[in-house]
């Protein structure tokens, strides 16, 4: 459809996938969202990360781990080792998903329903580049890369295995490590964390 009120052309390029998340219409988010923010990185990476949606600063650079969480996640990849622009980083949801309070934008945790709707992407994405491991960061990522809700604290710290032979890593969000309250919880999932971005960079080889 190239008016984009129902793109289902199946992508053959990344390229493709960041020109076909602009028209996006398989959920409402786009209508409250600045533009669609697509995968970024290495086409062919062995390894890539999924994370939620877009936040705030994504949403206006259309650019996934900018922001406050991206810096987490940046600081955390050069403490395992792992050179970001090696990898591929994209989102389960493309479009930020938000409320209004006063001035500012509010995350909102997308729903199971735009979370299946964008899986279109992901999963092309995932088909054009062909990682060796999947990253998925936070539960949103965990359930759009495993088809199911999978929790992350008894699943996080070892590969699993899925269908089609490439293997998974479940980690936290990096958000999760800016929220938690208690600094010796927070340095403790922070070690945890960077322990499974190490892992999933070994397991990427
Ligand atoms: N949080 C996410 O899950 N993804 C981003 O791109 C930014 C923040």
């Amino acid at each position: 459809a190239r008016d984009g009120s129902y793109n289902s052309d199946v992508p053959t390029s990344l390229e493709a996938v960041a020109a076909g998340v602009q028209l996006c219409r398989r959920c409402d988010l786009w209508r409250d969202a600045t533009q669609g923010v697509p995968g970024q990185g290495a086409a062919n990476a062995r390894l890539m990360f999924v994370g939620e949606q877009p936040g705030d600063q994504e949403d206006l650079a259309g650019l996934p781990f900018i922001g406050p969480a991206g810096q987490v996640f940046d600081e955390a990849l050069s403490e395992a080792g792992v050179p970001r622009d090696r990898t591929y980083v994209t989102n389960a949801v493309k479009h930020f998903k938000h409320e209004p309070r006063g001035k500012r934008r509010i995350h909102k945790t997308p729903g199971g329903g735009e979370v299946q709707a964008c899986r279109w992407w992901l999963d092309h994405e995932r088909r054009l580049v062909r990682p060796r491991v999947i990253v998925a960061l936070g539960a949103t990522a965990a359930n759009a890369v495993m088809g199911k809700a999978t929790p992350i604290g008894v699943n996080r710290g070892k590969a699993l295995q899925l269908p089609d032979q490439t293997r998974a890593v479940l980690t936290y969000h990096p958000s999760f490590l800016l929220r938690l309250p208690d600094p010796d919880a927070r340095a403790r999932a922070r070690a945890e964390f960077i322990e499974d971005l190490r892992l999933a960079g070994e397991l990427a080889g």
